[in-house]
């Protein structure tokens, strides 16, 4: 019965001792649609239940008949909504109270060497189950689920027999009733210890790294035990990049940041700038941060052209010595950009080397210059109709000589042709930022009523979760079981 309220850690998904990195906050709202939405599969999966045969017999005065209730089958469950709660520091108690069953099977006897046969009907009545679990976190830094306790009870069981001699048989139910009804309670619980053994299994399994693109992978076990309180779980995890190829670990760790709660919302989840940061490094120490870029590279819309005598403006002596000829560039990122939130806004830092050739006629490459360009953008970023949008503003750009095959020259003109250059692009980059990218959408859930706030250090992300109702079933039975 548990596994519909960790339908939403799943969903989710998506190390011990460090500042998780990434905070996920599942409120009561969010267990409790989690548990409405998952009530129709538990009665999906109830209906689907085998029951065992079974056995006993009965003193009927003249002596003992053996009976067997074998092919028992349910005709109709009834359930009651369940009702599930956060338990302070410990995990979750799950409580059904009131449960049905119409069942039908087949009968068999003997008394002495008589046999006999026929069908049954069955109701069981109210059934109370009450189970209570431990969330933890293993070292490996899935989340574990386990067991503490579970109470089971049957409030009755009435049985209507058919065929054979079952008129015989009818009158002597109250009897052996006591016996079935201690079978099927005594059924009860270790069944539904065995379904959150499953469950269990089923975290242990699931991977906490997985590969983004082939440069990326994305660290995310949990830091510690969730913390919970009644109105709400806490989960952190390390949320960290590394370079698939190098899996070199930044240079900086997560800083601590507390994520606000945010009345209302079933989820809020605070990403931290170290998480950017460390997708940031892994790409650097890739060698990704890397481009060639030649004439053709760059767009018509862009004022600037890569020939020698073009650049005549901005470095006087260029044309001179080498007139006419295509120039390319080589630019590298000097470290890794760097992010950093602040309330509202973020900021960008990025340092760059721009080695610059110009290529002879016969194709051979003749160097010019090195630029070091410091540039620091500013940005927003929200979240309006589903979609995350942004904007992008060109704060600083500072240009240094590093070396110079052609003599020496003034920046100043070249910084403001660059600024210029920049200003373009973020123009274009802004139009598409704007417009906005669809928030991830996930095959059975999507995130509604989003709203994204930039905080010192981290962006917080608060949003209800709709579980789509298509094809619920299939999900729910191929994610856990
Ligand atoms: C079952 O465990 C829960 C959580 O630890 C506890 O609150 C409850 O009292 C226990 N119930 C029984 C019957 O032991
Ligand atoms: C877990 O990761 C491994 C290796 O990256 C992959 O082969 C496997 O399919 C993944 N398992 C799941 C359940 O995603
Ligand atoms: C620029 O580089 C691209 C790809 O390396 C190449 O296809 C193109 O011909 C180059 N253009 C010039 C003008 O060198
Ligand atoms: C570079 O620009 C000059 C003047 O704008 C032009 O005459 C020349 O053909 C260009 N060089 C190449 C290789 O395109
Ligand atoms: C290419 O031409 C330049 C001058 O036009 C010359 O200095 C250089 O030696 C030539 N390189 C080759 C490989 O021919
Ligand atoms: C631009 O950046 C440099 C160094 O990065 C700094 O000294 C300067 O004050 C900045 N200028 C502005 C206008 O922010």
């Amino acid at each position: 019965m548990l596994p519909c309220v960790i339908v939403v850690f799943v969903l989710l998904s998506c190390a011990c001792g460090e500042n998780p990195a990434v905070q996920v906050i599942l409120t009561n709202k969010g267990l409790q649609y989690g548990k409405h939405e998952g009530t129709g599969w538990i009665q999906e999966k109830l209906e689907k239940i085998t029951f065992p045969d079974i056995s006993g017999s009965v003193n009927i005065h003249i002596g003992r008949v053996y009976y067997t209730l074998s092919g028992v089958t349910i005709k109709k469950c009834d359930l009651p909504e369940p009702s599930v709660e956060f338990v302070q520091q410990s995990g979750l108690t799950t409580s059904i109270a009131g449960l049905s069953f119409a069942l039908a099977g087949e009968w068999r006897n003997h008394f002495g060497l008589i046999h006999d046969s026929g069908s049954f009907d069955m109701a069981i009545f109210n059934i109370d189950v009450t189970s209570a679990v431990k969330l933890g976190s293993n070292a490996g830094g899935h989340l574990s689920v386990t067991s503490v306790n579970c109470t089971a009870s049957v409030g009755d069981v009435s049985m209507q027999f058919h065929g054979g001699a079952s008129w015989i048989f009818q009158p002597f139910v109250k009897y052996f009733k006591g016996h079935i009804i201690g079978i099927i309670q005594s059924k009860i619980c270790p069944e539904v210890e065995d379904t959150i053994m499953n469950l269990d299994h089923h975290l242990q399994a699931m991977n906490v790294s997985f590969d983004v693109n082939e440069v990326l992978s994305f660290d995310v076990p949990l830091t510690g035990d969730p913390d919970i309180e009644p109105s709400n779980m806490k989960l952190g995890f390390k949320g960290e990049f590394h370079s698939i190829e190098t899996h070199a670990e930044p240079p900086f760790v997560a800083q601590e940041f507390v994520l606000p709660e945010l009345a209302g919302y079933m989820l809020s989840v605070g990403l931290s700038e170290f998480t950017l940061n460390s997708a940031s490094f892994g790409y650097f120490s890739a060698g990704q941060l890397q481009a060639f870029i030649n004439d053709s590279m760059i767009p018509p819309y862009i004022p600037f052209r890569l020939n020698t005598s073009a650049m005549g403006g901005f470095i006087p002596q260029l044309p001179k010595m080498y007139p006419g000829l295509l120039m390319n560039l080589q630019v590298n990122a000097r470290d890794a950009p760097m992010f950093s939130f602040q309330p509202g806004s973020g900021v960008l830092d990025v340092h760059i080397c721009v080695k610059a050739s110009a290529t002879e006629s016969n194709g051979t490459q003749v160097p010019l210059f090195t630029l070091y360009i410091d540039s620091r953008f500013t940005g927003k970023m929200m979240i309006a109709d589903g979609k995350l949008k942004g904007s992008m503003m060109l704060n600083n750009v500072t240009l240094t000589l590093g070396s110079s095959e052609i003599g020496d020259f003034k920046t100043d003109a070249l910084e403001n042709g660059i600024k210029s250059g920049m200003v373009v692009v973020l123009g274009k980059l802004n139009a598409k930022l704007g417009e906005g990218i669809m928030l991830p959408r996930m095959k059975h859930a999507q995130l509604v009523n989003t709203v994204l706030k930039m905080q010192k250090g981290f962006v917080g992300i608060y949003s209800d979760v709709q579980i789509l109702q298509t094809d619920r079933s299939s999900y729910l039975s191929t994610s856990y079981l």
